[in-house]
């Protein structure tokens, strides 16, 4: 379905968003492994978020849903059962790296599959350190999906990872729930940190120090009362949008501002954003808090490590703050965006150059001049829901009409985009 943008006049209002996406897939699998009914609110309803739900629901979990909460019925660390057919991850890495590292240590075997972008995605990254704790686990060509898992025991193990990735540490933490001895991980940079903190808030023996986080396998998780914070991810299309168009101002309530992830308002304030936080609470051990922002001329920066892994999702947008911003911005150190949901790099190269921006693609990243009036045209969304909202975001500012083809994919992590977009439009 294409979606059709007309240069826009200003944000205003305040608005609340669905739960994290991240914080919402771990809920689910943490919640199924515990010993009783967890309660889960603001879930996310993404599309990724439902693919975890289908997967536990194959593996015999039980979910009761009213309008407001989520109850899922835990059956304790060795309650799944084995599915008759492949659990199907859909479009969602979060969904089949972490799953993994739980059914590598189960007493049955699995197949995981995903659809065709996922099945593009490499899984060598889980594979190679699951290998090590005595997972019997393949994929095709050693390195895609489908993945076949045999269950069985796993030993412990201290993984140096060659990535800052969130999804290669929860997977390798996950199996160390389960195996002999202590696990841990130490990353080149930090990455988010969402199933270090839900683990301990459900009683697992978890240590960080530094960018090493270390666990001790534990015999059950708690079950407990999990709300989820607003996703930061959605709220960064909201905050770079009321930035740049003119007169506009923008509250986005309950947001999740945990630091491993405001890598774009550290990188909106080195612009010479004003973002404003207040009414800081915690869900869970997750801080949140309602964010306020108004239009404001922007500079150039250089965004590079360890920032990241903090900014990891919101490069997209951050590119398209970056063709309005004085001078040039330099984004770096950002190679893993090739092997997303699409290669990003590449998509905003391609999308960016057609309206006009002054844009350089890099091995590990792009380098955007600025400021330039961008021109409205066809964007390709290559299937990428954040790409396809960044772009949307790039309409509101361009000249003349902007389409956004595919413009459904938004859907995967922001149903109801669109709506939520106009709701502010003034
Ligand atoms: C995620 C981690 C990030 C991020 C993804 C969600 C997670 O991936 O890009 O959207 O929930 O752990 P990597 O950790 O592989 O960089």
């Amino acid at each position: 379905m294409d979606y059709k943008i007309k240069k826009g006049s200003k944000l205003k209002g305040v608005i609340s968003l669905f739960g994290d996406k991240s914080i919402s897939h771990r809920a689910l699998l943490f919640s199924s492994l515990a010993q009783g009914s967890t309660t889960i609110k603001n879930l996310s309803p993404g599309q990724d978020v439902q693919s975890t739900g289908h997967c536990l629901q194959q593996l015999g979990i039980k979910m009761i849903s009213d309008s407001a909460s989520l109850i899922v019925k835990g059956q304790g660390l060795y309650g799944l059962q084995p599915s008759p057919t492949p659990l199907d991850a859909g479009n969602s890495g979060t969904t089949v790296r972490l799953l993994s590292g739980i059914l590598a240590a189960q007493h049955f075997n699995s197949v995981i599959t995903g659809d065709k972008y996922l099945s593009r995605r490499p899984m060598d990254r889980i594979i190679i350190p699951l290998k090590k704790m005595g997972a019997d686990i393949k994929g095709k060509d050693n390195k895609y999906l489908p993945l076949e898992i045999q269950g069985r025991p796993l030993l412990g193990l201290h993984y140096y990872s060659p990535l800052a990735s969130a999804q290669v540490k929860s997977c390798v933490l996950l199996a160390g729930l389960y195996a002999q001895g202590e696990t841990s991980v130490t990353e080149p940079f930090a990455s988010r940190d969402h199933t270090e903190k839900m683990l301990s808030s459900l009683g697992v023996p978890l240590k960080k120090n530094g960018t090493t986080s270390t666990i001790q396998g534990v015999k059950k998780l708690k079950a407990a009362e999990i709300t989820i914070p607003g996703d930061i991810s959605s709220a960064a299309f909201f905050l770079t949008a009321a930035l740049l168009l003119n007169n506009s101002e923008l509250t986005l309530t309950n947001i999740g501002i945990n630091p491993t992830r405001t890598g774009i308002i550290t990188a909106l304030k080195k612009m010479g954003a004003e973002i404003s936080c207040k009414n800081q609470k915690d869900f869970n051990g997750e801080p949140v808090a309602d964010l306020t922002v108004k239009t404001q001329r922007l500079k150039a920066a250089v965004i590079k490590n360890p920032l990241i892994p903090k900014i990891i999702d919101e490069i997209p947008i951050l590119a398209i703050a970056a063709t309005q911003a004085q001078g040039e911005t330099k984004i770096l150190d950002a190679g893993e965006l090739r092997v997303k949901e699409t290669d990003r790099i590449h998509a905003l190269y391609v999308n960016l150059k057609s309206m006009g921006a002054r844009v350089t693609e890099v091995k590990d990243g792009l380098v955007i001049q600025g400021p330039t009036e961008l021109i409205g045209t066809k964007i390709e969304t290559f299937g990428d829901h954040r790409i396809a909202m960044a772009f949307t975001v790039a309409g509101l500012i361009a000249q003349g009409s902007t389409t956004i083809k595919n413009s459904e994919c938004a859907e995967i992590s922001f149903p109801g985009f669109y709506k939520t977009l106009e709701s502010v439009y003034v």
